[in-house]
């Protein structure tokens, strides 16, 4: 079913219309409308409006009332204060539009008005190496922007701008040649597990040769040459370490319940046959200049602590290519030839400067151009409980596997404390452990606005109590475990009943779904998604507190209730869907 355009305007959205209606002089003026403790909603717009027509606002406020009278959103209006309107808003108004809600596949939830096509660079780990915990927050932001992007219509291309170039491999590639046994399995049998360990392994014993070995070292800065003009031996071993490092990958990514499609990994590598024309281009058009034997773009506003300027350096003294010539022809790709008129990278806020010099270069190039929105969606640090940046007591880099694997063990036990009152076998106390524990990790990271630092605290994400996925996920699945006892009780809306004040509230809010997901759309703010979902359950949690469901003192009011719980159970799951978190049916 699509969505009707009718359905999109919330209970708030009409109110607001009616307003405007009542008051012909106040033109497109906005009313100014919002939630409030006095009444359900308050309009503050009239102040100003009383200033600009040079009114008394009680008095345009007075007119509003009167003109208002009979409308079917609007219970009861009142002047308050030097000119505000305090409004309640009928109950046959919220529950009827929740029934429109209801009926409709999306939740009424309306496609944005202007749809193209995004290209979000997300979850770009790098060849060889481990991934961390900043990988974890790029892949899981991203991965929550592209579902809500594409919930509200938008055309999203993924790209995962992996590390698989640069002059490391010729030391690696070197070892493999002359160990030609080191990696030699089919694909198919390693796990991802193993398949790091092997290319750790292979790091450690070509590293040691390196240092070492002052022959070796010379024939790894010639692989590196072999390796950049093509040979094709040299790049069918480089091949293999990308694709140990893709089992590896795929590993975690799975753990972490997140897809991801071969063809959208379109590392550093891919762009190499346009350094070249990239940097040509700069330099005949005078963006980029030669200084000191480097190609570089300058800024006026880019200055190191010394004063001095700092440049991008888009070609290096010795010929090579370096990560903003990379990006650079990776811009010109994503909007010439994928077609983008916006591009997110979701990349940690300490490669802001690049991102801004890189965007600055392309707008010069006339590659990004007024009609292409470029925007870096940059996230903060992961700290340790200390407040540090998070290391392990040797001061090393967390794995991000023992990370998720503790998350899940943990969450397993909170699983297990409850698994026999609600009667869980012991396969769904494993695969919801697994559900809880990722959630708790993505909700955390989800949880805060991106550009913050937060703390990875294991012991507060698996909490029942307070902003957690897990609590989100137990109101999920209390309002299953309600249904299924529902019996033959059917959830049927009945706009003509009265509603209690938690309902009202509960009711109010799940109104405002739509609204918020088109913010966090367009605003690249999936933390407001995480909030909203967490006062909805709280709003369920008052309910239950006030309200009987199954109890309820008239049958009609017993389908209306549960008419309410499934329209937040669905709404729950859809959000939380969104930020890729399951939501168990028995927890
Ligand atoms: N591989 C990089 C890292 O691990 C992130 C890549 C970000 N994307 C980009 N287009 N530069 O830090």
């Amino acid at each position: 079913m699509a969505s009707v355009p009718s359905l999109a305007s919330t209970v708030q959205q009409r109110l607001a219309d009616a307003l405007t209606a009542a008051l012909p002089e106040a033109g497109s003026a906005d009313p100014l409308l919002r939630r409030s403790d006095r009444a359900d909603f308050q309009a503050n717009g009239i102040l100003a409006l009383a200033k600009k027509l040079k009114g008394n606002p009680r008095e345009l406020a007075a007119k509003v009332v009167e003109a208002i009278g009979a409308d079917d959103v609007c219970k009861d209006i009142e002047v308050s204060g030097p000119g505000f309107l305090n409004i309640t808003v009928a109950d046959e108004a919220i529950t009827e539009t929740l029934a429109a809600r209801a009926a409709d596949d999306r939740l009424g939830v309306p496609y944005a008005e202007k749809t193209g096509t995004t290209v979000i660079d997300y979850a770009q780990p790098n060849v060889a190496k481990e991934m961390h915990v900043g990988h974890l927050r790029s892949a899981v932001i991203g991965d929550a922007m592209v579902k809500i992007m594409e919930f509200a219509g938008e055309k999203v291309i993924r790209r995962h701008h992996i590390g698989d170039w640069g002059t490391q491999f010729g030391m690696l590639i070197q070892y493999l040649m002359e160990h030609p046994h080191e990696l030699d399995h089919k694909d198919a049998d390693v796990s991802g597990e193993e398949a790091m360990s092997n290319l750790n392994r292979l790091y450690k014993a070509a590293r040691a040769l390196f240092d070492s070995d002052e022959e070796f070292k010379a024939r790894s800065r010639d692989r590196v040459v072999a390796l950049q003009s093509g040979d094709e031996e040299t790049l069918a071993l480089w091949q293999r370490f990308v694709d140990e490092s893709k089992i590896y990958f795929y590993s975690v990514f799975n753990k972490l319940d997140m897809e991801i499609a071969d063809p959208d990994v379109v590392g550093e590598s891919g762009y190499n046959d346009m350094l070249d024309e990239t940097c040509r281009l700069l330099e005949e058009s005078g963006v980029a200049v030669r200084s000191e034997g480097a190609l570089c773009v300058f800024f006026d506003d880019v200055k190191g602590p010394d004063g001095n300027p700092v440049p991008l350096i888009v070609k290096k003294s010795n010929g090579g290519y370096g990560y903003a010539a990379t990006d650079l022809s990776a811009i010109r790709d994503r909007v010439r030839n994928l077609g983008a008129d916006t591009l997110v990278y979701v990349v940690d806020a300490r490669q802001s400067l690049h991102f801004k010099m890189v965007f600055e270069t392309a707008r010069r190039a006339g590659w990004l151009g007024d009609q292409v929105h470029a925007v870096q969606l940059a996230f903060g640090t992961v700290l340790g409980k200390d407040g540090k940046p998070f290391k392990t007591r040797e001061g090393e880099t967390v794995r991000l596997v023992d990370l998720l694997d503790e998350a899940i063990d943990r969450a397993t036990a909170v699983v297990r404390g409850k698994a026999e009152k609600v009667g869980l076998t012991e396969e769904e106390i494993i695969e919801n452990g697994r559900q809880v524990g990722i959630g708790a990790v993505k909700y955390a990271d989800l949880s805060t606005s991106a550009s913050r630092d937060y703390k990875f605290d294991l012991d507060q994400m698996v909490s029942l109590n307070g902003d957690t996925s897990v609590y989100l996920q137990y109101a999920y699945a209390r309002i299953r475990s309600i249904q299924r006892n529902a019996g033959e009780a059917q959830a049927i809306a009945h706009p003509e009943l009265p509603l209690a004040p938690a309902e009202r509230a509960l009711g109010l809010h799940l109104d405002q779904f739509g609204e918020v997901l088109t913010e966090v759309a367009s605003s690249y703010e999936p933390h407001k998604l995480a909030a909203y979902l967490y006062q909805l359950a709280s709003h369920l949690t008052t309910f239950y507190d006030q309200c009987q469901v199954l109890k309820a003192d008239t049958p009609h009011q017993v389908e209306n209730r549960l008419f309410l719980i499934d329209l937040t159970a669905r709404t729950l799951h859809q959000g939380m869907a969104l930020l890729g978190i399951r939501t168990p049916e028995r927890l």
